[in-house]
């Protein structure tokens, strides 16, 4: 058993962080008021961090799923929208290609998704299909080269800037499929752009495929794989949201903790006071025990171990101490906390979605549930 990180890993740790302080903190404002990071994106391109897991035989920087979750973990400290931007891309974006993709679609598309050419986003949610996602309604009938795809899709991560979406619709057997749509097809229109709580600089869109044609060579896997295509990346991309949870935790904790010490009320620091040296204690626990979870599913992923039960419950965990963490971070700044002069009213916005995206709280605990049946001991 080993806890610490590598050198490597530490290298990797300090680029990200230092590039996280000088280049996305100053623009978190901009991306409250709605903008989306579009150079930020090309700027963390060109340190290899879109393309951090792909080999460098298509272009990537060939690290492992650890350095991916590093890479997360340290820019949510600053901006989660950016850790989602990037998450959304990175696993569930282009991990269906890398990892199910034919060499010819490899070859396409994933030295464009790791040169930052190229965002990548995934559609499986549809308006009566969140949860229950095999529930979905997109329709994909073959025509001889091609499949014509009709249907809707909702709260769409990178939705309309993405240029490859990776889209699962219902084939005429009845079973869903994967496919590989590029935004430039004709019949791919964007719809709705959801105002959302919290994560303002990223996009949440639906989108609305009218007789899309999408060649033949474009579907993912066999026809009827899609469903299982889906659960397989999702356990990877609960592992990123995970670490996007816990940057968002560490943040506001960081910067609670540092208020503690300066803010003086009664003759002393607020830290002394129990009450708010408790808190601290509990969300510096808090953040530990998800740190362990996350970076040992981070871990199993890395070394092609499975982690499904483990990516849910360090989901579930991290998750659940961003919210309680940004919470008693917005109380321990008090009436300050409550003013946009401070961040740590955005992390609490921006946690809510980490309980909900990529499979709620409540769909962890059922994936965690049905592993524990299926597993003999602990
Ligand atoms: N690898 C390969 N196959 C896998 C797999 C894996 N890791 N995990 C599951 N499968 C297979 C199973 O073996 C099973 O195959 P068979 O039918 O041949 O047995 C099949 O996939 C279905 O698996 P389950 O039986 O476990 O799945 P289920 O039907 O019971 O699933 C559920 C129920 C877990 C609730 C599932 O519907 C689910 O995860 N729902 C939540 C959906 C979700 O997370 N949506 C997030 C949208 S993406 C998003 O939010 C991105 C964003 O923009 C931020």
């Amino acid at each position: 058993m080993d806890f610490q990180f590598t050198e490597e890993q530490l290298l990797l740790r300090k680029t990200v962080r230092d590039f996280a302080e000088k280049e996305i903190l100053p623009a978190t404002g901009d991306m409250e008021r709605g903008m989306f990071p579009r150079e930020i994106l090309g700027k963390m391109a060109t340190l290899g961090l879109m393309g951090i897991t792909i080999p460098e035989t298509y272009g990537g920087a060939g690290l492992d799923f650890t350095a991916y979750v590093i890479a997360v973990h340290e820019i949510s400290k600053a901006s989660a929208t950016i850790g989602v931007i990037l998450s959304v891309h990175s696993s569930v974006g282009t991990a269906p290609i890398l990892y199910f993709g034919s060499e010819a679609q490899k070859q396409k598309y994933l030295p464009k998704l790791a040169s930052g050419e190229y965002l990548g986003a995934f559609c499986l949610t549809e308006a009566e299909a969140g949860s229950d996602a095999k529930n979905l309604k997109t329709k994909a009938v073959k025509q001889g080269g091609h499949y014509v795809l009709n249907g809707s899709k909702m709260f769409i991560t990178n939705g309309g800037e993405a240029d490859t979406y990776i889209v699962f619709a219902r084939t005429e057997d009845g079973n869903i499929t994967a496919f590989i749509i590029e935004k430039t097809m004709p019949g791919f229109r964007t719809g709705k752009d959801e105002k959302k709580m919290g994560l303002h600089g990223s996009k949440t869109v639906q989108l609305h495929f009218e007789n899309l044609q999408v060649p033949a060579e474009n579907r993912l896997g066999e026809e009827g794989e899609g469903f299982k295509i889906a659960m397989a990346v999702l356990d990877a991309g609960r592992i990123g949201i995970a670490a996007q949870a816990l940057g968002i935790a560490e943040g506001a904790y960081e910067l609670a903790l540092q208020y503690a010490k300066n803010r003086r009320q009664f003759g002393k620091p607020i830290h002394a006071f129990e009450g708010t040296g408790f808190k601290l204690a509990d969300m510096a626990t808090n953040i530990e025990a998800s740190k362990l979870l996350v970076y040992r599913s981070a871990f199993l992923r890395s070394n092609g171990l499975g982690c499904k039960k483990e990516a849910a419950m360090a989901k579930l965990l991290a998750s659940q101490t961003a919210v309680d963490t940004a919470i008693e971070a917005v109380q321990i700044f008090g009436g300050y906390g409550y003013t946009k002069d401070y961040p740590v009213e955005r992390f609490m916005r921006d946690a809510k979605i980490t309980q909900i995206y990529e499979g709620t709280s409540e769909i962890q605990r059922i994936v965690i549930s049905n592993q524990l049946l299926r597993e003999k001991r602990l």
